[in-house]
């Protein structure tokens, strides 16, 4: 008998081999992920049952950012927690739902990373069955810096993230995340609650057939994005574009990264931030995208460079393949014609 079938590897044994790019960690990078891991294998098996348990609708309490929580954010966010902060190696928890970062184990030298996560993204779409997600970024505790001062911990550019990734809650759940050694992707079997191999080195291809914006938002965005999406769609790189917009980031990326496009938030006169979030949403989607080819940028920097200011701040996000985005900083970036001018 021959035994020619392909290997089966779970996220554990995968991040035991990655564990390998940080010398001295003994193990304790693999015992914080397995806190990520757990805590969405839990939160995916609500979310699966989220009609059958009177988990649907809004919760009524505001969230920091303004808008009424739902059932499930409150649910995922109080797991991550609940999850990560047995992990004694972190010393740090800060999420879109709370407005502080929470210090977790106190006084322990041994903390020295941190997590950042949006529990629940795209949690308006749980109602109608559509995807939604968990994102996460991880970073380590910077030189010098205090257990008592958690703002730094977390107050750093998307670039010193020493992990990232996130699930999708989708018509199966996927787990994709990246330690700096390009993008791998583990799909859970609901049978044995495991997250096994299934998209290793992910790659997004060079170009894509679609493009994801809220165009509903268009004649609020700046007349170069406009004029953008107008190249998308006559032609201008090859070929017209088709649209497809979900409304989840997590979701959205996802197939931007399998299928290769373009995403776009843009900045608005009302919102000249856009809407989402730097540290928990936009970094850790720039760092696969990095990671797996393409580019992230926030119409005119690298999302990756971007020293934050404070916990909850958005940024623009443009984010995908290689052609599109060179196109992209190509003409949205170049020195507005006489003409452009004009005719703005
Ligand atoms: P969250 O549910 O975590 O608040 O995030 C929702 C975000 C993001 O997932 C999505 O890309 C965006 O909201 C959609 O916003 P619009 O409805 O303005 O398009
Ligand atoms: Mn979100
Ligand atoms: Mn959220």
């Amino acid at each position: 008998m021959s035994h020619s079938a392909a290997p089966i590897i779970t996220v554990q044994q995968h991040i035991l081999q990655d564990q390998q790019r940080f010398p001295g960690s003994s193990g304790e990078f693999s015992w914080l992920l397995s806190g990520i891991t757990m805590a969405t294998k839990l939160i995916q098996a609500k979310v699966r049952r989220a009609g059958l348990n009177d988990m649907l609708g809004a919760k009524g309490e505001i969230n920091v950012q303004g808008e009424i929580q739902q059932k499930l954010d409150v649910y995922s966010n109080e797991v991550l927690i609940q999850c990560l902060s047995a992990r004694e190696s972190i010393g740090v928890l800060a999420s879109e739902e709370d407005e502080r970062p929470l210090l977790v184990h106190q006084g322990s030298e041994q903390a020295r990373y941190a997590v950042v996560f949006d529990p629940l993204d795209g949690s308006s779409n749980i109602d109608v069955n559509v995807s939604v997600g968990t994102t996460f970024s991880i970073l380590r505790r910077p030189e010098g810096v205090g257990l008592d001062d958690p703002q730094k911990w977390v107050l750093q550019p998307g670039a010193k993230q020493i992990a990232a990734g996130y699930v999708v809650y989708g018509s199966s759940t996927i787990l994709v995340y990246s330690v700096g050694n390009g993008v791998h992707g583990f799909t859970l079997d609901p049978s044995v609650g495991a997250y096994i191999l299934s998209h290793p080195n992910m790659r997004m291809p060079e170009q894509g057939k679609y493009y994801s914006v809220n165009e509903a938002y268009r004649d609020n965005f700046p007349p170069r994005y406009q004029q953008y999406l107008d190249r998308l769609r006559n032609g201008t790189l090859g070929h017209a574009y088709a649209s497809r917009y979900i409304g989840s980031m997590v979701a959205d990326f996802h197939r931007t990264l399998l299928k290769g496009g373009v995403f776009l938030y843009p900045p608005t006169a009302e919102n000249p931030d856009g809407k989402l979030r730097l540290l928990y949403e936009a970094n850790p989607v720039a760092f696969l995208a990095e990671q797996a080819g393409g580019t992230a940028i926030d119409g005119t920097r690298r999302v990756l460079d971007i020293q934050p200011e404070s916990i909850h701040q958005r940024t623009p996000l443009v984010v995908g393949s290689r052609v599109e985005l060179a196109d992209f900083e190509r003409f949205v970036l170049e020195p507005e014609t006489p003409q452009a001018v004009a005719s703005e």
